[in-house]
């Protein structure tokens, strides 16, 4: 097969893509840089680290995912820190190289050794069918449309606030303790945006910013303006227009890159067409505005058929609890609108109802679905369902999803009582249990034997191993706890996955939420992504998932074939997926801060069955406190 190659020379550079200047990382210069290759080719892409050695916010180095990629046969490529490979550091370079089989469609590539992401090491990947292959729809162009929320700090001091010992007392702005990272400050559309563009304007109860009027652009503290168009003063920053031809037909590759919030994306007067969905077709789904979460991506068609002027593209932040988040705008312009028309859009943002799981409004979405029976959605299903069903390969895990304090003082994210964080091995995870295999039943073990100790192991930085939890049949730990949490699979599996989002155990649903122990809910959705495999989601609801009335209203027959699901607020999902890949991945949260605060869980199929690892993976340090043994990958 033919080779496409990317030299990826990362730096650090000052942008201000919302006008507001800071450190983000770039590639060959270039912000959010594209990627893109055709199905059946092998991707070559030369990662070297160019940061600067003491670079504050990204001590560790960096590594690169393929958001979307089942990456199947190349597991050790697949980019998460220590899992897969242990970072890229400072000075070093790997060469990331496999055969791109996935599906052809809307994918991203992002930053993921640990929180690079935040700052900007992300860009569209786009995977495109073989000349010849019949087109997924009938249109004339295409146009890709990458969301992002912005934050004005760096990742390393939000996060370093996130990891502080909680103290309710000292919850806001207390320097000291553990603090939230609230809200990013703008919301950008291919890398542009204003800061105080609208959003900021709506104060603190509204979710639905008010209508965009640039003369009340918000001045920050220390500025004497703020400049709302490009000039000479912001070169970075300006609006994002995307320009179309009246009377032709356009995909648009959307996708949500962004840390925090959950987008719906309205075209003022256009309404587009759903036809893939996490890269995989769907059948074809009109709607008026497309709800889409972190991680996941939908392409639409567009028709320009509306009287050739300026339109409005509004991203506004659809989660109740991401109240004064700031949209973004951007612009459709008809490129032959009449000269008459201001230069500026003459209409406002649309205004769209807040998103209500069990409302079906006007803006339903894939996300919104209800009743998988009138919108029929993955083209690719288990058609077969009781061959999915090998007897005693079928798992059935469910998980509580909580937010527990730790003994620790640490906030966390636990899935059945386990907060997933902190560098699991010394070696990349892969290599750990491909040359020991017995690695985590004796861990598991040995956690299970030393339960006075294991309780916080990760965080006093006093334990000289992991402590291991198992998705083996073995109890969850009864109290909260940091660790690993594993599920051992075989090839062939088959693993249907419930995550209850709620207050499940005495020990607390989401700490904030109301009401005290068992009676805590929770206070948010969560947009997760599974790697290494698409999933069928089966379904999802409100309350308590229970197996005897739930279980009927699954949908064996058409579910959508993703990468990525929401777990609603006080909600359920159940995804199904087959362990057809030999490897370790991670199932987690694709909000970063929850990502960073252990809202994951690893799934290891058959390790031993994956080739061995390329001989230039990058190490870990050798100073690592949590170190196992020599691994010399051949
Ligand atoms: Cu795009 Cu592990 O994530």
């Amino acid at each position: 097969p033919a080779t496409t190659h990317y030299d990826f020379n990362v730096s650090v550079a000052q942008r201000a893509p919302d006008c507001f200047e800071k450190g983000v990382l770039v590639v060959n210069g270039e912000f959010n840089k594209l990627i893109e290759v055709v199905q059946g080719n092998v991707l070559e892409v030369v990662v070297y680290n160019n940061l600067p050695v003491d670079w504050p916010l990204v001590s560790e180095g960096i590594s690169i995912h393929w958001h979307g990629f089942s990456m199947n046969g190349a597991p050790w490529y697949d980019g998460v820190g220590y899992l897969a490979q242990c970072p890229i550091k400072a000075g070093a370079n790997f060469t990331y190289r496999f055969q791109v089989n996935e599906e052809p469609g809307t994918y991203f590539w992002h930053g993921h050794a640990g929180m690079e992401k935040v700052d900007s090491f992300f860009g569209p990947l786009i995977v495109h069918s073989p000349p010849g292959a019949p087109a997924p729809a009938q249109y004339d162009e295409e146009r890709i449309l990458l969301l992002s929320d912005n934050y004005h700090a760096e990742s390393a001091p939000l996060t370093f606030a996130l990891n502080r010992p909680f103290d309710s007392n000292k919850v806001t702005n207390t320097s000291g303790a553990w603090d939230w990272v609230g809200v990013p400050q703008s919301t950008l559309l291919n890398g542009h945006g204003f800061y105080g563009d609208c959003g900021l304007l709506a104060g603190s109860n509204t979710a639905i910013p008010p209508k965009c009027n640039v003369s009340l652009q918000w001045v920050p503290p220390g500025r004497s303006s703020v400049q709302p168009f490009a000039s000479p003063k912001n070169p970075g920053c300006s609006r994002y227009n995307m320009t179309v031809e009246a009377g032709k037909r356009y995909r648009i590759r959307m996708i949500n890159a962004g840390s925090l919030l959950f987008y719906t994306v309205c075209f003022d007067k256009h309404n587009v067409t759903i036809i893939a969905a996490d890269a995989y077709p769907t059948n074809p789904l009109p709607v008026t505005c497309v709800d889409i979460n972190l991680g996941q991506r939908y392409d639409v068609l567009l028709h320009a058929n509306q009287p050739p002027r300026n339109y409005w593209i509004s991203a506004l932040a659809q989660n109740a609890t991401r109240t004064g988040s700031p949209g973004g705008y951007g612009v459709l312009r008809y490129a032959d609108a009449p000269s008459a028309l201001p230069s500026e859009p003459i209409m406002q943002p649309e205004s769209i109802p807040a998103w209500t799981f069990g409302v079906v409004h006007a803006i339903t979405t894939l996300d919104a679905l209800l009743n998988p029976q009138t919108i029929p959605l993955g083209t690719v299903l288990p058609k077969n369902e009781s061959s999915l069903r090998p007897p005693n390969r079928t798992h059935v895990l469910n998980v509580n999803l909580t937010q527990p304090l730790l003994p620790s003082g640490q906030l966390r994210w636990a899935l059945n009582n386990v907060a997933t964080y902190g560098t699991p091995t010394c070696l990349p995870t892969l290599g750990q249990l491909q040359s020991d295999p017995s690695f985590m039943s004796r861990m598991a073990r040995e956690t299970r034997s030393d339960n006075s100790t294991n309780v916080d192991m990760m965080q006093s930085g006093s334990a000289d191993r992991v402590a291991l939890y198992l998705d083996d049949g073995s109890p969850a730990p009864s109290y909260p706890v940091a660790g690993q949490r594993f599920m051992p699979l075989r090839t062939g599996d088959v693993v249907d996955v419930g995550i209850q989002n709620m207050a499940a155990n005495a020990n607390g649903g989401d700490y904030r939420g109301g009401g005290v122990g068992a009676n805590r809910t929770a206070q948010e959705q969560h947009p997760f992504h599974m790697h290494g495999h698409h999933f069928w989601v089966l379904g999802y609801g409100l309350g308590s998932f229970n197996a005897s009335t739930n279980s009927s209203s699954l949908n064996y027959i058409n579910p959508a074939f993703r990468d990525s699901f929401t777990i609603f607020k006080n909600g359920w999902t159940v995804i199904r997926f087959k362990a057809d890949n030999p490897g370790v991945w991670i199932l987690h949260c694709h909000t970063d801060w929850h990502l960073f605060m252990g809202q994951k869980m690893y799934f290891s199929t058959s390790p031993e069955a994956a080739a061995p690892p390329p001989k230039d993976l990058p190490q870990c340090s050798s100073s690592c406190m949590y170190n196992f043994g020599a691994f010399t990958p051949n």
